[in-house]
């Protein structure tokens, strides 16, 4: 934040593991002041002393009070990707949080919403979509193309110019050659070795990646 620009009043969107990470990347990135979380049916009254405000319904009341940003904390892809969008809808802005302890290449662009953990690295011309997510240690090397609210799990690597569907997962530990695309939806099982095209919509996993489904589980 520059001098003189006033910190934003923040609410974290869930309550969950993923809203704690989100928690922490905003404190260290002095991104703004955390005033609560949003969850309908939490499993305590706080998140690392942040407090649960209630469920969605108060939203429209926080926004009247001057709360104008919103982090959407959720980690299922599709559920963050609809709330994103509901709550710019309602005028809620969606900073993008990056961890101070990330580098993001200065050509590199990020979307609104976007999230980049502890120790991630965004590299040269690579660009992230809105919503998504790049979380702890993960590596995208140049050029890469990142979907919206799709999410690079832990300490994946891609290589350069990699792309990656809306929505897709790539699981925690994940290697990906060079100019591979991964389709939106698809999902990249843990510790896969990626060496080929993944449809959309795919359930792949294993070095070398195989299919394990084609689509979602009936
Ligand atoms: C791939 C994945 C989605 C499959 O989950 P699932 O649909 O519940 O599948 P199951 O656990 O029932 O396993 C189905 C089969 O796939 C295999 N399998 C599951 N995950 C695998 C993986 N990562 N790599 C290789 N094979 C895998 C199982 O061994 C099983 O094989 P079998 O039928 O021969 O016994 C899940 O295992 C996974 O890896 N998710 C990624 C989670 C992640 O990294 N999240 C990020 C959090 S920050």
């Amino acid at each position: 934040m520059s001098p003189g620009q006033c910190s934003p009043r923040l609410v974290v969107i869930g309550a969950g593991g993923h809203a704690k990470v989100v928690i922490e990347a905003v404190r260290a990135a002095a991104a703004g002041e955390l005033v609560g979380t949003i969850d309908p049916a939490p499993a305590s009254g706080s998140v690392l002393g942040i407090p649960v405000l209630g469920g969605d319904d108060i939203l429209p009341r926080l926004l009247s009070e001057g709360i104008g940003a919103a982090v959407v904390a959720l980690g299922s892809n599709a559920l963050r990707e609809r709330i994103g969008s509901r709550l710019r809808e309602m005028g809620f802005v969606l900073p993008t949080i990056v961890h101070p302890s990330a580098f993001v290449a200065p050509s590199a662009r990020l979307g609104e919403g976007v999230v980049i953990m502890a120790r991630a690295v965004v590299g040269t011309e690579a660009t992230v979509g809105d919503l998504a997510i790049v979380n702890t240690g993960a590596v995208l090397d140049h050029d890469n193309r990142i979907g919206r609210a799709a999410h690079v799990a832990p300490a994946c690597g891609l290589a350069g110019n990699v792309r990656v569907g809306d929505r897709a997962l790539i699981g925690v530990g994940s290697a990906v050659r060079p100019d591979i695309c991964i389709g939106a939806d698809a999902v990249v099982g843990a510790g896969s070795a990626v060496v080929a095209e993944v449809p959309s919509g795919a359930v792949v996993g294993g070095v070398p990646a195989r299919t394990l489904r084609r689509g979602p589980r009936a």
